[in-house]
């Protein structure tokens, strides 16, 4: 059997008309290339010295892990030098990284969590990297905040990368979603997914339980008729999942199908939710969509969402048709 690689995808889909752009293949394969690398570091755990805490705080609010760091490193030194990008934004970074000036600049901004999931990176459980594609607005040399503050309708590209029993990349340009295994042996991404599908029923969610008392009221009496089960307004059983890793669980639902939720907290009125817009909502609402299932972050699209600033947090309700859309019907009664 012949194995479609990565690089002959994307070759594929340059030459077919009205397809992705010479400079966006690039950047594309210099991204899988940087999370074959970050592959490498994650598999090799405590053998390289990468596990544990790095002794910093990033502008989240949270303590970074050494591989947080790491990968962002490694983004921002693989995508610097390639003249398809005029700027990065990261979570892991306060500010736009601007391309050096001995490099030439290109038409688009790549944002990106570096290591999503990171919690889980000690217990040796599935981490990931996410990635979102902006165009640059024309005629702008030096990119700022402002020029990100894009919807996710705009995105370009977007995918993820799951570092789990196997290295899977998955991806969309806005017409479907294919998936990549890594093949350890020749170091290259195969399709071994193409065309995947969020089935539009399911009987599993994922939510963070513990904090249930927090919730609002729609969100509270969606997931009590779910755990109400057979006898329930359902009238079937569910199953509950949760990672902590929101590459990992979109990943199973895209697979098998599902409904996973992070929804705002009332202990922080100020905060949309836990997850960021740019980094994790817009990319994710995009691949989810572009295989058939919905986002939303209770009122509406993910994806029409205007951004007011870079590391915006958002509500998420995301995965199979029939939930997130019931879901977010009570949100609105
Ligand atoms: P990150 O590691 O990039 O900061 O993201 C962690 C996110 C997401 O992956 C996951 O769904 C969620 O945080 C888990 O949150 P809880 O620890 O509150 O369950
Ligand atoms: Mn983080
Ligand atoms: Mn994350
Ligand atoms: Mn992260």
């Amino acid at each position: 059997m012949s194995h479609t690689t990565l690089s002959r995808f994307l070759i594929e889909q340059q030459r077919k008309q009205g397809s992705i752009p010479p400079e966006l293949r690039f950047l594309i394969e210099t991204i899988a290339r940087t999370c074959k690398a970050i592959s490498h570091s994650v598999h090799k755990g405590a053998l390289s010295g990468v596990l544990g805490e790095a002794g910093t705080g990033n502008v989240q609010g949270e303590a970074q892990k050494k591989l947080d760091v790491i990968a962002n490193d490694v983004l921002l030194e693989a995508n610097e030098w390639g003249g398809s990008l005029a700027a990065m934004a990261s979570e892991e970074m306060e500010l736009p990284h601007a391309i050096p000036g001995e490099y030439p600049k290109g038409e688009y901004l790549l944002l990106f969590d570096p290591l999503d999931g990171s919690s889980n990176i000690d217990v040796n459980i599935s981490v990931g990297t996410i990635f979102s594609v902006l165009r640059c607005p024309e005629g702008v040399t030096q990119p700022t905040e402002a020029d990100f503050l894009q919807p996710g309708t705009t995105q370009v590209a977007a995918g993820y990368t799951v570092y789990g029993p196997q290295t899977m990349l998955v991806l969309t340009f806005g017409n479907g979603v294919h998936g990549f295994t890594l093949d350890r042996e020749n170091g290259s991404f195969v399709l071994t997914h193409p065309d995947m599908r969020v089935p539009e029923a399911t009987k599993e969610f994922a939510i963070n339980m513990s904090n249930m008392r927090h919730w609002e009221a729609p969100v509270q009496r969606y997931v009590d008729e779910l755990l109400a089960g057979t006898t329930g307004p359902r009238g079937k059983d569910f199953n509950m999942r949760w990672v902590a890793s929101m590459v990992a669980e979109v990943h199973r639902i895209i697979i098998r199908g599902g409904i996973f939720m992070y929804p705002k907290d009332a202990r922080d009125p100020s905060k949309a939710g836990k997850l960021r817009l740019m980094y994790e909502g817009n990319p994710m609402a995009f691949i989810i969509e572009q295989a058939g299932g919905v986002a939303t972050n209770g009122h509406q699209r993910i994806l029409d969402i205007q951004p007011a600033k870079l590391h915006e947090r958002v509500a998420v309700f995301l995965g199979s048709k029939e939930e997130v859309e019931l879901v977010t019907r009570y949100h609105a009664e």
